[in-house]
């Protein structure tokens, strides 16, 4: 078997941040921090394979086992619910799942109510949890947009800074979940490379 710990990295600014943590924790990879387009970069001294991903699909390479690890967005665990574990909040990528509209828009709770959203499934289970009729429009980005053209009342989508909201002219209604990443490792690798997984985690949440 592959001895090394082959790691899903979500491309982008919190992948960043989290192969910072890794190194930090023992975990180094020079050629990772070369300037270039490359997407898989191996140090075997560190017993360590990182690969770049797009990041709603990191916890696709570790539930099929591409991956041993990987970092993901609580988002995206709550959307897709991958048969993953979940093994730690690393307190990086801090946002939350929220609910905003228009400043202008008065919600009347005797009609259905227009959702856009990248998050169905979240977005489902918490208006589902207030019994609350809707009507889904699954988008894939600029979800701010909808209400602005009139596609949707509300949207469910992250809030971070909430500038993209204010300069939007749309403001947060209710918060549906706190989200930060997460350390998922697949069920396999974790039972048959447990110690190397098992002193990662201990490593990078310390
Ligand atoms: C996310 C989210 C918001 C924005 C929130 O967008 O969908 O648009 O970040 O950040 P803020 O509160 O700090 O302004 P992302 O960059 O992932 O792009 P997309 O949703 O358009 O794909």
């Amino acid at each position: 078997m592959d001895r090394m710990m082959n790691i899903a990295l979500p491309k982008g600014r919190l992948g960043e941040k989290v192969y910072q943590r890794l190194k930090a924790a023992g975990y180094p990879c020079p050629s990772i921090e070369e300037e270039n387009r490359r997407l898989i970069f191996e140090n075997p001294e560190a017993g360590v394979r990182y690969f770049w991903v797009k990041p709603s699909d990191v916890a696709i390479y570790v539930e099929r086992g591409a991956a041993d690890v990987g970092v993901a967005g609580k988002d995206i665990l709550l959307e897709y619910s991958p048969d993953v574990y979940e093994l730690a909040d690393l307190g990086l990528g801090k946002c939350r799942m929220c609910v905003a509209a228009r400043r202008e828009f008065r919600d009347r709770p005797d009609r259905v109510l227009r959702v856009a959203t990248k998050f169905p499934q979240i977005a489902a289970r918490y208006y589902g949890s207030l019994s609350r009729d809707i009507d889904i429009i699954k988008l894939n980005g600029s979800i701010e947009i909808a209400p602005i053209l009139g596609l949707s009342d509300v949207i469910v989508d992250i809030v971070e800074t909430g500038k993209t909201l204010l300069e939007n002219g749309l403001e947060p209604r209710e918060t549906i979940v706190p989200i930060s990443a997460r350390l998922i490792a697949n069920k396999v690798s974790y039972k048959f490379k447990h110690q190397q997984i098992a002193e990662l985690c201990g490593r990078v949440e310390a």
